[in-house]
Order: structure tokens, then C-alpha cells, then sequence
């Protein structure tokens, strides 16, 4: 059983597959968190010593204090110092609350999140609702734990109702708290810029509170809001590993606080300087969900388990089950100059070279002949289609190639008819001029007209249009955050009521064009998140294609989220012939696809790209489904190297790419510890065999030290 209640003890027990998470009621209405690591049964309450200075409650005395409790969810304003899950402004103004125990309930399935995507369940999905109740201000507060046994992922949620006669506000709304009874950790991030996504980060956790965070309205190049906490001497196959994520693309707040008892409290949320939300007398409120994992055996457990867990349950279905396209895109090589008869020919081109669609990117449509103007417009340009969109796309799918078409609902240019038509539907600020970022505004997602607006736009450019792909993509950041549409009392909402439009024009776009994809996009990888996976079948990882930075950037990224999610395109490969075999095997490390101007390349080159493509085609669903381990990371070394196996383990893809200042002659020795033991198993490229022993052991490959080498092993 995932989840069970021991009546005797107090105790609920949640367990998955290797792990166990357990917490007690104390004094018949505290929750007190007891345990988070290795599966294990045997788990009993620990008295709490009194620290002074600490508050406690009358009755209880010096055994419980809110200060120093490791509580499952954390109240202001009663006595807890440390950072809070959930402040709440009542009708007294204060912002104490004191939530207490009053109720379980286990059911299969889970709850769903009131407009923003969530963790698909299964059969064997199963759910704690623990129901807590605030006398004062008469709320009810639901935590959540959804078990996701098979993948070792736990996730949580909450639901406050606000059962009250009057209205409060929901001033700081995190998704959980985890007190951890140690703090001999460090923590690993990713930080960033726009082109330089995903920087790994690991430095030991020290006393006060330390917060990884977007105030950007989306989760941003900057921070993602993945991190892990893992003991000082963890790697990739020993240690202790806690991984958590949030599954929304806002504004985010990761925050860890090591405490006087050397404790450490963990919580994931949506924050408080972004969010505020008024809760009128028999409303709800439904937080996102987070997610966390835990290995005793390194960042390689905790990696497969993130990757498992999004594959089954984050990721839409055909994203694992059917082969992602190979793509050619215009963006790279033809940037905002396209026309139908450029694309005609991009097709003729593609469809020899094996591809198996065109993405016609940005510049298609309204007056968007560079990025000063345009976006809102969404119908074509007539100068650059004459016939239509609806007849480019038939003629193209008719060459035997399918046609994909960027878009980006979210944004308007001031130098757009529909910011003429309605300049108070971009985000904004009464007598301020919102700033510009890349020329375009922010339009109001929390309006319902807006969303009507682009639904009735789209619907009538793509009424006959049979598109195979959409890639949504999202190019500024949100500042002047203010909505025409709503009282001054409601303006901290719109950060949310924003994200929940964009998903609800995302639900829309995927049952409006059942049989399309999307690819979602954010300048790159600016909304690289677990929310965006449940539409998307990839996202574009990052702008930047430079084969050096992408090693890098693809790492880290695969630290967290599998490679099905993981779009990586080849570009410009003018260059030497040795650069373009480098671009392709760096980029098969995830979803293939290619950036540049068909037109201009060299039979030469174009033969090449052909049996890239139909070798990748090959492997491609080792990638999409296989399981992904690090053997060294480029972050520390002067090569990247990791393998790919299926899960009969016996097809493995391994890749070793040499980056700069290798040195010459060094040899580099690595281990495939999943083959298996008595198997021989042969290169495809060398003809080479190798028994399962001897990759268990280690392979001795020497390096080039010549710039763009990188090697593929395919050993079946
Ligand atoms: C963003 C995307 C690019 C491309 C351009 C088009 O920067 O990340 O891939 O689509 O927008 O304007």
C-alpha cells in the first residue's frame, strides 16, 4: 500500500517503490514531520528538546513549539520563525493563523488543480488529503500528497476554502514544507541568461535562508526551478540525493533555511512579492503542485527518477509513444525573410534529405517584417502568401513532408492593429508607459476577451490550414503588471490569473488541433518547466546552438528532465565538415533537428545531413524512452560523456564528446555499468565487439585534443 494511516502510532506512511515519507499527528492536531529518505518501515516519534526562546502553546507546554517542530506545513505569526508556507491576511488584520489536524482521506487518482496541469495519475496513483482547520478565520486547508509509487515521487499540494463571513487574502502561498533533520548538504541549482540556460551551480547549504526564485512572470531563463539538496560527498552513483521541482511556468520561489537546530526547511511555491489573492467568503484556492525525490544512491538515481516520473507522467503521451519529428526550421538561416516560394523549396530540398517537417518560424504573418511590429496580427501576409497559408500548407504536405508554424499568442507590438484596436489589452499600469522589451508588450492573459480574441484569430487563419505543429514560443519577460480589467485589490492576482489564461488557451489549442504537436519555446529554454511538458511534445533548450555551450547547457538540462523533452537543432553547418559532424553529435543527445538555409548548402554537406538523419532515425527512440546515465560531465571535465540504454539493455548509445583543452593522447576510461555481464556487444559504427564485462569495467578511449571531435558508440 502507497499510503497508510498506523491508528496506534499516529503515523502516516507514504511510500514509493525505494522511498518512505512519514509524519505524525502530535497532540491530537500538529503534524509533525518524522521522516524523508530510504524505504523503511520502522519510524517512530522523536521528543522535541526545548530550545528558549522558542513560544508554545498553553496547554502543551515546553513538549511542542511551532519554532522548533519539523511541521509538514508552516503557519505564520504562532510561533514559527522560519520561513512560512502560508500567510494569510484575515479579517483581524494580522496575518496569524493556526491551522489544525481534523481529518484523512486516501482515494485513487488525485485532485485536479483547478486550471493549471498537473502530474497525469494512473492506476496506481493514490492520494493523502489531510484536512486542517483554522478556527479564527474558519478556513479550511487541504494538504495534498499524490503518491507516484513506481517513479519515487511524491508530490504536493494544497486547497484552502475560505468557509468564513468575511474576505481574506492570501498573502504567501507555498506548495509545501519539507523539515529535513540534518543540514550536512549542499544544494545544486541551474542559473542563467538568455543563450546561456541551465549553469550548474553546487555550493553546502549554511546557516539562514537561501531562495532560488523568478519575479519574471515566467520561470525564466535565470533560475529553473529545479533544484536538489544532496549530502557533501554525493555524485552521480553514491550519497544522498532530495530533488524537487514545481510544476508551473510563473513566477516561482524555491527557498531552504538551515535553522538554530541545524535543521533545514525546504518549500516550494508560488512566494509572496508576486502573488497575493483575495479569497471572497465560499471561495477556493488551488496551489500548483511540487514534486519531490529522493535517492540513497547518488544524482544518477535521482536523475532516473525525474525522467521516469515526466515521461509517464508530465509529458503528453504521444511525446513518448511516437517518434518526434526531425524538423528543418527557417529561423537560423532566413531569420524574418520568408516567402511562400522559399518555403516551396525548403520542402523539395527536405523531403530528399529525409526530413520529416518544416517549421516556417517567425515573419509570416501581419506586418512582421522584423521584429519592430506584428505580433497580435495573427493572419498572413498576403505579399509573402498570395495564395493563402491554407494552399502553401497543401502544397507542401503534398511533396510527402509535414509543416509546422511558430506562433506567440502571449505578446503584441504597440505597431500592431490589435494594439491600436485595444491598447489597454497589454499589461500595464494606469499613467505609466510600460517598457519594452524586444520591441513587444505583454498582452493580459488574466482577460477572458483576450484569450476569445486569439482563439477567434486563430481559428480563422487556421480554419483550412492543416498544420502538424505549433511552436509557441514567449520572448520578454512581465513588468508593469497591472490589468485594466481588475480593482486595485486584485492587481497582485494577475501574475496567476495570467498563467492560468496562457494554460487555458494552451487546453485550447490542444483539442482545437487534436492531431498537431506543440513544441513550446521561451526565447530557448526561458520556460524550461514540468507545467510546459504536460502540452508540449519538446521545448526548444536554448537559443544558442554553439555545439560548445549546448554540451553544457544539455547536461544540466538532462540532470533534471529526460531527453524526449529536450529539442537540440544543428545549425549553420557551413563551417568545416569536422564542425558539422560535431553539431550532430552533440545534438543527438536529445531531439534532432536542423536550423539553416537549405538553399545555400553544398551537395556535399546535403548528403551528409541525409545520413545523419537516417541514422539518427535509428536511435531516436533510445533517446525518446531509453534511460539516461552521466558518466562525466562536461561542468567538471574537459569532455562530456554519457550513454543511452534501453531497458533490455541491450542497445546503448554512448557518446563521448572532447571539449576544449583536452589534451592530446590522454586516455579517458568509461564504465557502461548496465550492460550486461556474458553479453558481446558490437559497435554498429567500428564493428568492434566488447563483452558486457569489459564496458562494466571501463573502455579506454583515447582523446584527439583536436577541436570538434565527439564520438557515437553504438553498441548492440
Ligand atoms: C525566439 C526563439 C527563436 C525564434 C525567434 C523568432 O528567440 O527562441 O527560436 O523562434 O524567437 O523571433
Amino acid at each position: 500500500m502507497a499510503i497508510r494511516f498506523d491508528k496506534e502510532k499516529n503515523i502516516f506512511l507514504l511510500t514509493t517503490k525505494n522511498t518512505a515519507y512519514a509524519f505524525e499527528i502530535y497532540g491530537e492536531r500538529y503534524l509533525r514531520h518524522l521522516y524523508y529518505g530510504k524505504k523503511t518501515r520502522n519510524i517512530e516519534s522523536n521528543p522535541q528538546k526545548y530550545f528558549s526562546f522558542s513560544p508554545y502553546p498553553e496547554d502543551l507546554g515546553v513538549s511542542y513549539s511551532p519554532d522548533l517542530f519539523s511541521s509538514e506545513y508552516a503557519f505564520w505569526g504562532m510561533g514559527d520563525f522560519r520561513t512560512p508556507a502560508l500567510r494569510l491576511k484575515g479579517a483581524d488584520g494580522t496575518g496569524v493563523c493556526d491551522f489544525t489536524y481534523s481529518s484523512y482521506r486516501i482515494f485513487r487518482g488525485r485532485h485536479d488543480l483547478d486550471g493549471i496541469p498537473s502530474a497525469r495519475a494512473d492506476e496506481k496513483t493514490k492520494t493523502l488529503e489531510i484536512t486542517m482547520k483554522d478556527s479564527v478565520t474558519s478556513c479550511t486547508l487541504k494538504l495534498c500528497y499524490t503518491v507516484f509509487s513506481d517513479s519515487d515521487v511524491i508530490s504536493r499540494y494544497m486547497i484552502l476554502t475560505n468557509k468564513g463571513k468575511n474576505e481574506l487574502e492570501i498573502e504567501k502561498c507555498m506548495s509545501f514544507t519539507l523539515d529535513l533533520d540534518r543540514s550536512d548538504l549542499d544544494m545544486v541549482s541551474f542559473w542563467g541568461s538568455h543563450l546561456h540556460e541551465c549553469t550548474y551551480e553546487r555550493a553546502p547549504l549554511t546557516h539562514g535562508l537561501r531562495s532560488i526564485t523568478s519575479r519574471r512572470g515566467s520561470t525564466s531563463h535565470q533560475f529553473n526551478p529545479f533544484f536538489a539538496l544532496c549530502s557533501h560527498k554525493a555524485s552521480e552513483g553514491f550519497g544522498d540525493v532530495y530533488g524537487f521541482n514545481f510544476v508551473y511556468s510563473g513566477s516561482f520561489l524555491c527557498e531552504v533555511e538551515v535553522d538554530q537546530r541545524s535543521q533545514t526547511r525546504v518549500s516550494v511555491g508560488l512566494g509572496s512579492e508576486n502573488f497575493g489573492y483575495t479569497l471572497a467568503k465560499g471561495e477556493s484556492f488551488t496551489s500548483p503542485e511540487a514534486i519531490m525525490t529522493y535517492s540513497n544512491t547518488g544524482f544518477d538515481k535521482m536523475t532516473l527518477n525525474l525522467h521516469d516520473f515526466t515521461r509517464r507522467h508530465i509529458l503528453p503521451e504521444k511525446a513518448v509513444l511516437a517518434p518526434h519529428p526531425i524538423v528543418l526550421n527557417t529561423w537560423e538561416g532566413c531569420v524574418f525573410n520568408i516567402e511562400r516560394k522559399l518555403l516551396v523549396d525548403f520542402a523539395d530540398e527536405a523531403v530528399k534529405l529525409g526530413f520529416d517537417m518544416i517549421v516556417m518560424d517567425d515573419g509570416w504573418f501581419g506586418k512582421r517584417l522584423n521584429d519592430n511590429a506584428g505580433l497580435g496580427d495573427w493572419f498572413e501576409n498576403r505579399d509573402r502568401f498570395p495564395n493563402g497559408l491554407g494552399e502553401l500548407v497543401r502544397t507542401v504536405k503534398d511533396k510527402g513532408i509535414k509543416f509546422g508554424i511558430w506562433v506567440e499568442p502571449e505578446m503584441v507590438n504597440p505597431d500592431s492593429d490589435l494594439y491600436r484596436a485595444h491598447p489597454d489589452w497589454c499589461l500595464h499600469v494606469p499613467e505609466r508607459a510600460p517598457a519594452l522589451s524586444r520591441n513587444q508588450l505583454v498582452l493580459d492573459m488574466s482577460r477572458p476577451e483576450v484569450i476569445e480574441y486569439l482563439k477567434d484569430s486563430f481559428r480563422k487563419t487556421f480554419h483550412d490550414v492543416p498544420l502538424d505543429y505549433f511552436k509557441w514560443d514567449m520572448n520578454r519577460h512581465l513588468s508593469d503588471v497591472g490589468s485594466a480589467a481588475l480593482p486595485p485589490e486584485k492587481q497582485k492576482e494577475v501574475y496567476f490569473r495570467y498563467m492560468k489564461g496562457v494554460y487555458s488557451l494552451l487546453d485550447w489549442f490542444v483539442s482545437e488541433y487534436p492531431d498537431a504537436v506543440i513544441e513550446t519555446c521561451s526565447g530557448g529554454g526561458g520556460r524550461y518547466d514540468l507545467a510546459m511538458m504536460t502540452y508540449g511534445i519538446q521545448i526548444w533548450t536554448s537559443d544558442n546552438t554553439n555545439p560548445y555551450d549546448r554540451t553544457d547547457i544539455q547536461a544540466s538540462a538532462l540532470m533534471a528532465y529526460p531527453a524526449a523533452t529536450m529539442s537540440c537543432h544543428v545549425s549553420d553547418p557551413r563551417g568545416s565538415l569536422a564542425s558539422l559532424d560535431y553539431r550532430y553529435k552533440v545534438a543527438v543527445g536529445g531531439m534532432l533537428g536542423y536550423e539553416f538555409d537549405i538553399r545555400k548548402m553544398s551537395d556535399e554537406i546535403k548528403k551528409i545531413i541525409a545520413k545523419q538523419i537516417k541514422e539518427y532515425k535509428r536511435f531516436e527512440r533510445l533517446m525518446r524512452r531509453g534511460n539516461y546515465h552521466m558518466i562525466a560531465s562536461p561542468v567538471k571535465n574537459d569532455y562530456s560523456a554519457y550513454y543511452y540504454v534501453n531497458g533490455d539493455r541491450n542497445e546503448i548509445l554512448l557518446t563521448l564528446i572532447e571539449k576544449k583543452g583536452c589534451k592530446k593522447g590522454e586516455t579517458r576510461r568509461l564504465k557502461i555499468k548496465d550492460a550486461i555481464p556474458g553479453v558481446t556487444y558490437t559497435d554498429k559504427y567500428s564493428g568492434v565487439s566488447f563483452s558486457g564485462d569489459d564496458l562494466r569495467r571501463g573502455i579506454t578511449l583515447p582523446l584527439s585534443g583536436e577541436p570538434d571531435s565527439a564520438y557515437l558508440f553504438y553498441l548492440k
